[in-house]
């Protein structure tokens, strides 16, 4: 096995818990973050507690982690552009980089004042995506923090909001599907405009008098992961970051068929126009992909 999980990765935990004791552990965007794009769009705030995103006509803006990460819980709260949102788009997803990269999606498609946002979702493995899954959401996600988490371990992945499990990708190495398990990955978060496509199928367009669009993050925390970067000192690989296959018990499993039921507005694992010559093989194993 490699260094990542040893004991030196221990007593980094051990450290990490510490800080965390004193205060200091999640949501630190300083600490976690990098603007990487949009200039003053993108800022960090109230000693790194707050992070906001804008988009106005000239650009939008975006950040990435300073941590690469392998597996783990990923959490963030964020409070989306409100109003007349329409033309944004929001995305939160972790990525690795190159051509057969690996990556887990959440985007937030907005739409006009009182209409809802749009949740997409996928997961792309070795440079291969097209597993879409859309969501209209239970509560309004202009109006106060939700927590949005990626769970990714070896056997599964698991998107939850607000600690429910809207959707779960598990790992069918064995039926010759690729999982993201070699890979790190890091997050990305970007508001730009993308009125050509996003609402309502690219109808409903911008409407820049109301820019700058603003969406807000807090509480960024990474529990469980390898954390690739040794060289770092806040570094926090868990020593269960490996052997962890977290997934859900009965009543996680029924809260999803309720949100799949309710709430999904769209599922590539039964669009049967869109693959003629038989779905993905990933779709055949389970109703709750
Ligand atoms: C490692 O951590 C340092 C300091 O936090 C950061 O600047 C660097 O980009 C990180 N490297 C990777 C590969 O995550
Ligand atoms: C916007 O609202 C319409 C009407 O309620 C809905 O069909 C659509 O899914 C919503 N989201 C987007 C991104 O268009």
């Amino acid at each position: 096995m490699s260094t990542w999980c040893s004991n030196s990765a221990k007593l980094l935990l051990s450290v990490y818990v510490m800080s965390c004791l004193l205060g200091a552990c999640a949501g630190d965007f300083y600490q976690d973050m990098e603007i990487t794009w949009g200039d003053h769009r993108a800022k960090i705030l109230n000693g790194g507690q707050l992070l906001t995103l804008s988009l106005d006509k000239a650009s939008g803006s975006g950040f990435q982690s300073k941590h690469e990460y392998l597996f783990g819980r990923i959490d963030v709260q964020i409070k989306l552009v409100p109003g007349n949102s329409a033309g944004t788009v929001t995305a939160y997803y972790l990525s690795s980089q190159g051509p057969t990269h690996d990556e887990i999606d959440f985007e937030f498609l907005g739409n006009l004042s009182g209409q809802p946002y749009t949740l997409h979702t996928n997961v792309f493995t070795q440079g291969k995506g097209n597993r879409e899954q859309q969501f209209h959401l239970w509560f309004d996600p202009t109006k106060a923090f939700h927590t949005y988490s990626l769970l990714w371990n070896p056997q599964r992945i698991i998107f939850l909001v607000d600690n429910i499990a809207i959707r779960v990708f598990n790992n069918l190495e064995k039926i010759g599907v690729p999982f993201p398990n070699k890979q790190a990955m890091r997050v990305y978060s970007s508001l730009w405009n993308a009125d050509d496509w996003a609402t309502q199928g690219g109808r409903v367009k911008t409407d820049w008098s109301k820019a700058p669009f603003t969406a807000y993050y807090r509480n960024f925390n990474a529990i469980n992961v390898c954390d690739i970067n040794t060289s770092s000192s806040s570094s926090s690989s868990s020593p269960s970051c490996l052997n962890n296959n977290q997934g859900l018990d009965a009543p996680g499993r029924n809260k999803l068929r309720w949100v799949q039921s309710k709430y999904m507005i769209y599922n590539y694992c039964s669009d049967l126009k869109r693959f003629p010559h038989g779905l993905p093989p990933e779709c055949k194993r389970s109703r709750f992909l």
